[in-house]
């Protein structure tokens, strides 16, 4: 599993943060309500749903960011705890509304998380969370892990094996629907801006936890000039404006699960 308390996750929360709001705003939060952020990061759920009134608890595995949360938590009714999304440290039933965003997708064992995600949600609770949809930034890390896939020899071919599409609502249906779950979702657009390509690698993704994770790998296989380039080539070609300033476009699926 990737550590995330390596390198900077910080900018790319402040991109995320559109998303949070998206997530929060659907949920509906009822001040009182128990609120679960489940892998938190640096918080952008959890303090938006406890600045709603809410009891939030942010579960995050990575220990930099479990101290981040803490240190801008202040005076929310807001705990941090470490776990996962198949190991949640919280007993049966005591989420009112368990949120993720873009963070339940990256759980190894995802048919393992999604019996723990309704473990923990109440009986009429509900679990809302977002999963990147293909194109746009999901295309330039498909470059990165494609690479690494080669490199570490795991396959980089097609092959649907052992793959849950968390941004398919008839998947998420197929899991959640046999633990009382009806689903309903909507595609959202999120855009990131940088003043330029050369930002976004050196912000977004040189110093990203998967890039510090990843780029050791590749530069050790003689393959990390290579896929800088093609990635550098992806931006100029699709996502560079006439300044030189680059807007690179995501679409994700906001999943809203209720029973
Ligand atoms: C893209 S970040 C999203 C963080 C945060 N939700 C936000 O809106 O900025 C992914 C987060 O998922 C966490 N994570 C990684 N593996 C996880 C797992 N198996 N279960 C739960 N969270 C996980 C990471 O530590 C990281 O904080």
């Amino acid at each position: 599993m990737i550590d995330w308390s390596q390198g900077s996750y910080e900018s790319t929360a402040a991109d995320l943060r559109p998303a949070a709001r998206e997530l929060v705003d659907a949920a509906r939060i009822r001040p009182g309500e128990h609120v679960v952020d489940l892998g938190a990061g640096t918080g952008n759920v959890a303090l938006l749903a406890a600045d709603l009134g809410a009891r939030v608890t942010a579960v995050e595995p990575a220990a930099r960011l479990r101290e981040v949360i803490q240190e801008v938590s202040g005076a929310r009714d807001l705990t941090v705890v470490d776990g996962t999304a198949e190991s949640i440290p919280l007993p049966d039933g005591s989420a009112d509304v368990l949120l993720s965003n873009f963070a339940a997708i990256f759980a190894p064992d995802p048919k393992a998380a999604i019996d723990e995600l309704a473990r923990v949600t109440a009986p009429n609770g509900r679990i809302l969370l977002t999963a990147w949809l293909p194109g746009g930034v999901d295309e330039l890390v498909g470059i990165m892990v494609g690479a690494v896939r080669e490199v570490t020899r795991k396959g980089s071919d097609e092959s649907t094996e052992g793959r849950f599409d968390w941004h398919d609502p008839g998947t998420l249906a197929a899991h959640l629907g046999p633990h009382g779950f009806a689903l309903s979702a909507t595609p959202r657009d999120l855009t990131t801006v940088t003043a330029s390509a050369e930002e976004y690698w050196s912000t977004r993704i040189a110093n990203h936890p998967l890039g510090v994770a990843t780029f050791p790998i590749l530069e050790q296989a003689g393959r990390l000039d290579e896929v800088r380039t093609r990635v550098f080539d992806l931006i100029a070609e699709r996502w560079t404006e006439p300044s030189g300033e680059v807007r690179l476009p995501a679409r994700y699926l906001l999943a809203e699960a209720t029973r």
